[in-house]
């Protein structure tokens, strides 16, 4: 880890709105909190909860530009606006600001999408940016409190509602979010025997 909490939160705090400062410092309470509970690094949970959506200090066409030029994302995600603050924020970090953590980086890159082989940091940031206190999407409460005690199981449920709103509003719904639900109801499968039918997880 190369960057201190503080230092960090004051970039935020500089050149964020304060809505978008306020949902980070949740993100960055949320995923400590996660990663105290299971074991993981906690300092590395919180800058990469409080970085995560370090892509969107900068406007789309900003970020589109960065996408095109460096070829950080695919053809799918071009195409979608709010596909690209995840990826092109992580290269960003990188790149502008030196965090050279590659867990981080991962966590950052796809905590919008998921993806189907997430390292436990990059299942934190995904399901601390889903809960964090500012969130009030029906159901968050159940979640809040799923979270704390059975990690993939409250992943499913918050991918699986991301997918639902994705297809409501008819917007691009990347493949990696469809494998990363599979890989958890596999998870969850195998670790819950009683589980295989198509209920209760
Ligand atoms: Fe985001
Ligand atoms: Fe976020």
């Amino acid at each position: 880890m190369n960057m201190k909490i503080s230092y960090a939160r004051g970039i935020l705090k500089n050149r964020t709105s304060s809505k978008l400062f306020v949902h980070s410092l949740g993100v960055e309470e949320t995923a400590l909190r996660l990663a105290t509970v299971y074991g993981f690094d906690k300092k590395k949970a919180a800058l990469a909860g409080l970085l995560h959506d370090y892509g969107k200090i900068f406007p789309k066409n900003v970020l589109y530009r960065f996408a095109l030029k460096y070829n950080i994302v695919d053809d799918l995600a071009l195409q979608e606006p709010a596909l690209l603050h995840a990826p092109v924020g992580a290269w960003l970090l990188e790149h502008e600001l030196g965090i050279v953590d590659q867990e981080i980086l991962e966590a950052v890159r796809r905590h919008t999408t998921g993806f189907p082989t997430m390292i436990p940091l990059a299942k934190i940031v995904y399901l601390a940016d889903y809960i964090e206190p500012g969130r009030n999407c029906p159901g968050v409460q159940d979640l809040r409190e799923i979270a704390f005690s059975n990690l993939d199981r409250a992943l499913f449920y918050a991918v699986s509602r991301t997918m639902s709103y994705v297809l409501e509003r008819k917007k691009i719904l990347h493949p990696f979010s469809v494998f990363f639900r599979n890989s958890l109801i596999l998870s969850l499968r195998k670790n819950n025997r009683e589980l295989e039918n198509d209920e209760g997880y």
